[in-house]
């Protein structure tokens, strides 16, 4: 087992592997699956050309063995993967696995919650971007209720999961939901994270004059709210947490905008066909599922994944200006995963 782990040309080790385990989702939120695009006819990946769980799990153990300690599960929505459940289990056993994350919807958290809880998943990010009944059902473009979301937060709560809720705010759209929604997760004690409107893929109408800042935010909250910076848990944590000075809930601002991250981003990610990334704004990744079904040894893939990140000299957020952000073609977020 590799004790240091690889570095990129910008001296970054690999310490988190994001992994898409499906490109499909069950919402089609405004701003990263818009139905007019996502439609009926829209060429999903048929289900040959996902990683088996078996594939991901070893593609897991490799990159493990290379630094990566952080596993987080993304889609499109997650929990539309046939077995997730099972795959947690795998990915819980690999040596050198600290830590495993969720992100979804939460939509299906009353169906899936309890087994993954069972297989050793205890960390959930739970996007939801309003309380207001009728924008939320237009930002997620199916039509879904808060309440939906909420009463599943509060299950999955009670299963004992650590949650997160993530809000992706845009200007003229979700703004007047901010402190709605910081009072009410408040009150709860769960942390909400503020997400700054990105310009991932090419399909969300991104433009600067759409982004609220984390600035915009902080103020808007520090009006209402007393609010203490906290140190960061560990090098590279996206968020920049606060926590509010009469209560214990906290909140994050994760700022790829305003304030870029780059400098410390440890992450890889892994689409659900098997493609490696090493920017959520790459426009093409390298195919481990060719070297993998054509028989590549461990030593083969192990030396094609190291020699993928040792190029790698990705700072896509440091430099984003808008008129690049509009011109570059990108993967969408919902085949990576965020
Ligand atoms: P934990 O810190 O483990 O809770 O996870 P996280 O907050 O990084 O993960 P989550 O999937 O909840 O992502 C929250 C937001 O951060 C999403 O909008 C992601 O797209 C964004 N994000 C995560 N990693 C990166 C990154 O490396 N670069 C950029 N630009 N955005 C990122
Ligand atoms: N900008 C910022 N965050 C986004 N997400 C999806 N699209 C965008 C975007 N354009 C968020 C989702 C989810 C997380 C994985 O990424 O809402 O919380
Ligand atoms: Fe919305 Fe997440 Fe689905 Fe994208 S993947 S449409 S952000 S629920
Ligand atoms: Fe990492 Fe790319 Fe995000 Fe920068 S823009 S933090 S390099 S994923």
């Amino acid at each position: 087992m590799t004790t240091e782990p690889i570095r990129d040309q910008l001296n970054r080790p690999i310490r988190d592997l994001r992994i898409s385990v499906t490109d499909r989702c069950n919402f089609r939120c405004t701003y990263c699956m818009p139905k007019e695009i996502f439609g009926d006819d829209y060429p999903f990946l048929p289900k040959n050309e996902l990683l088996s769980l078996e594939e991901i799990c070893y593609v897991a153990q490799l990159f493990a063995s290379l630094g990566v300690k952080k596993l987080r599960l993304t889609g499109g929505e997650p929990l539309l993967r046939r077995n997730l459940p099972e795959l947690v289990g795998m990915l819980a056993n690999i040596e050198g696995i600290e830590d495993i994350g969720l992100t979804t919807n939460g939509l299906l958290l009353n169906k899936y919650g309890q087994a993954l809880y069972d297989q050793g998943l205890r960390r959930l990010n739970i996007s939801l971007d309003a309380l207001n009944p009728e924008l939320f059902a237009y930002m997620n473009g199916r039509g879904i209720k808060p309440a939906a979301i909420l009463d599943n937060i509060e299950y999955a709560r009670e299963i004992g999961f650590q949650i997160k809720v993530n809000m992706v705010v845009q200007k003229g759209v979700n703004d007047q939901e901010i402190l709605p929604m910081a009072a009410y997760f408040k009150e709860k004690g769960i942390t909400l994270c503020f997400i700054e409107f990105m310009d991932v893929g090419n399909d969300n109408a991104w433009s600067l004059k759409r982004v609220v800042t984390k600035k915009d935010i902080y103020d808007q909250l520090s009006s209402v709210y007393e609010l203490e910076a906290l140190e960061p848990h560990y090098f590279g944590e996206v968020a920049k947490r606060y926590r509010y000075k009469d209560g214990k809930a906290e909140i994050g601002f994760i700022t790829s905008v305003s304030e870029s991250f780059c400098s410390t981003c440890t992450r890889a990610r892994l689409s659900s066909e098997g493609r490696f990334y090493t920017c959520l704004f790459a426009s093409q990744g390298f195919d481990l599922r060719q070297l993998l079904r054509g028989g590549a040894s461990k030593d083969e893939l192990l030396a094609a994944i190291r020699s993928v990140w040792e190029r790698r000299g990705d700072r896509y957020s440091d430099e984003r200006t808008e008129q690049r952000a509009l011109q570059r073609k990108k993967i969408n977020m919902s085949y990576i995963g965020g």
